[in-house]
């Protein structure tokens, strides 16, 4: 079967890129993107690089277009078979987690914890016909004095069990959907106000690591793989 992927917020940073990468290897791409004017352009981007490509409105914030696209994409590609959750927000990642108010806190946790469940929640019967694979963005959650980003670390805390815990259902539930998460380390976007250093990938690099795993053949069922490190530390692990 040919593969067919649904990368959400696809029209900039790692998510673009990886449906960048995955169209070169023949994939047919769903560009999920909340804006039309952003998501649109991201896909003429692609197909001026003869990537089969399409935009569809998904907004994590807004449920309606999720449950729409999930509709769509039944109908119209149900061969389905890879769902990457990408979309992602970082809140104010300098802002000592007692000075956040509960409303920003909210913010973060309604995209990167709730409207991650709702795309699986939306998306899961049409992947698992195809014995798909669902994986979830996310990021290491220990805190230490250089890196402690509250509302980020405690919403991918969240999405990390969630990863796990839907895998053992999906496995006890005899779903055939293989359910896991990937931290690809620092990488070099709008996110981070792109930051550059010796530690944090490019785009290209960030979208790399992401493509490698998804190819390499293995079942990755509720594993979340931490990809961290320079481009070169990454290079000699695997
Ligand atoms: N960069 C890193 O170092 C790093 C490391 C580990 C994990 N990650 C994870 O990788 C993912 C992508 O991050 P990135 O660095 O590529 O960030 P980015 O360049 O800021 O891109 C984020 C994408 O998410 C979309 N988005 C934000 N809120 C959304 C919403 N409510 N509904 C739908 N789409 C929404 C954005 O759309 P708009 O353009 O419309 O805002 C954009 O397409 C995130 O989940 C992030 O946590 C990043």
């Amino acid at each position: 079967m040919a593969n067919k992927v649904l990368v959400t917020g696809g029209n900039k940073g790692i998510g673009f890129e990886i449906a960048r990468q995955l169209g070169a290897l023949g994939w047919s791409v769903l560009l999920g993107a909340r804006d039309e004017t952003r998501g649109q352009n991201a896909v003429a981007k692609l197909k001026a690089e003869g990537v089969d490509a399409e935009w569809l409105k998904i907004d994590y914030n807004d449920v309606e277009t999720i449950q729409t696209a999930a509709q769509a994409v039944a109908d119209k590609h149900a061969d389905l078979n890879v769902l990457i959750n990408n979309a992602g927000i970082p809140g104010d990642m300098r802002k000592p987690g007692y000075e956040f108010e509960l409303s920003e806190l909210r913010e973060v946790i309604d995209v990167n914890f709730y409207g991650n469940f709702a795309m699986i929640k939306a998306f899961y019967p049409i992947l698992a016909k195809n014995s798909g694979r669902i994986l979830n963005m996310t990021i290491p959650i220990g805190s230490n004095p250089h890196w402690h980003p509250f509302a980020y670390t405690t919403s991918k805390a969240a999405l990390n069990v969630m990863i796990q815990s839907l895998a053992v259902s999906f496995e006890q539930g005899k779903i055939p959907v293989e359910m896991f998460g990937i931290m690809p380390g620092g990488v070099t976007t709008d996110l981070n106000g792109n930051s550059t250093g010796p530690h944090m990938k490019t785009v290209a690099e960030g979208g790399k690591v992401v493509v490698d795993l998804l190819l390499d053949g293995k079942n990755h069922q509720g594993q979340i793989i931490d990809q961290w490190g320079t481009p070169a530390e990454y290079g000699a692990r695997n």
